[in-house]
């Protein structure tokens, strides 16, 4: 491949969100000008519960695709204490329902209705496993007592390994990790756990967040860290390992509700996601490695075909717009105004 281009498998964002109604006109174009498919997660209000719902919400989104795409969105289930086994029937039954997501009660946007004790959803948890669907877990504890910071880290130890333990069959991604111990925790755990890894949290640490003033656009759960776990991110993104794989985790709000006395935790990264990523693994001298990242270890970690149709990025500056429509509002992508230095070949 020549240093001007890349051409990759068309890739796939195993972590999104997609919000509804009016704002799937911008988010769905967004995600489908590259990604051939996306897990998509059920935090809406309310919250997705039932595979009915799910479907409900993904003819919406079908109904967002621009002509001529062929996005495919991955549904989940929201899981929540009430969670009757049976829905888990209904969902492994259903070949668009990838997953369920795990959101500790009160963890982030929209989680009011999560989980609010692991015990309560084991016998739902004992037939994903029988059923082999998986849990994506937003891995952060959420105690008052716990630092903001450290809350995956006790995740893992409180709630992930006794868990991996009771649920040895249990197909499991540790979602948007930030930190080095998730990265050296999946890096050596067995096959069936797996990790998301943003595009925000592999750019950015939470010096460019707070260091000469406050970026509330750069605001989300699990909230960036020190540079040291983003260098940790960036090393276990590019070493080709297969439990590692690309999930935006691109999260739009109202720019209202971002610049406000108590903004909302989420980063809009679909207009440049996998522009984005293409920077970091340039970076990071790496640029071999990202198709796999990207295109395949995802689909290998969820069995499913990777996809067939290529794209091609080109190193050819451009500046991402400073503002979308947002439904009513508007939604501020992350570096607005700002350069990226690959560009979607064919893309607008
Ligand atoms: O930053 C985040 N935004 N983290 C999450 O876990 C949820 C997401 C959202 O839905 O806005
Ligand atoms: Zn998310």
């Amino acid at each position: 491949m020549s240093s001007d281009r890349i051409s990759l498998t068309r890739p796939d964002d195993w972590h999104l969100h997609l919000r509804d109604h009016a704002t799937l006109a911008t988010t769905v174009p967004h995600t489908a000008r590259c990604f051939r498919r996306a897990i998509v997660m059920p935090n809406l209000k309310p919250p997705v519960t039932t595979v009915t719902a799910a479907g409900e919400y993904r003819d919406r989104i079908l109904a967002a695709i621009p002509p001529g795409g062929s996005f495919e969105p991955l549904m989940t289930l929201y899981l929540t204490d009430n969670l009757a086994p049976v829905e888990i029937d209904r969902a492994a039954a259903t070949s668009w329902l990838a997953a369920v997501k795990y959101y500790p009660a009160g963890a982030t946007t929209n989680s009011e209705s999560g989980v609010t004790a692991i015990e309560k959803t084991w016998p739902v948890l004992e037939r994903m496993q029988e059923l082999d669907l998986p849990l994506l877990m937003h891995g952060e504890v959420n105690h008052r007592d716990v630092d903001i910071f450290d809350r995956e880290a006790v995740f893992i130890d409180q709630v992930l390994q006794p868990l991996i333990r009771r649920f040895p069959g249990l197909r499991m991604v540790l979602e948007h990790i930030t930190t080095r111990e998730a990265a050296e925790f999946v890096a050596q755990a067995d096959a069936r756990i797996g990790a998301t890894i943003t595009a925000h949290h592999l750019l950015y640490h939470r010096g460019h967040m707070l260091a000469g003033g406050i970026r509330p656009h750069l605001y989300c759960l699990p909230i960036l860290k020190r540079d040291v776990h983003r260098e940790a991110l960036r090393a276990a993104a590019t070493s080709g390992n297969p439990r590692f794989f690309l999930g935006t985790d691109s999260a739009p709000h109202p720019v209202g509700e971002k610049e406000s006395a108590c903004g909302c935790a989420g980063v809009y990264t679909a207009p440049a996601a996998l522009e984005l990523y293409a920077e970091v693994f340039e970076e990071e001298q790496a640029l071999d490695r990202l198709e796999a990242f990207a295109a395949f270890h995802g689909p290998d970690f969820y069995g499913l075909e990777r996809n067939i149709s290529r794209l091609e990025l080109v190193r050819n500056d451009w500046t991402i717009p400073g503002r979308y429509h947002f439904g009513a509002a508007e939604v501020i992508p992350v570096r607005a105004g700002e350069t990226v230095r690959w560009k979607l070949a064919g893309g607008a």
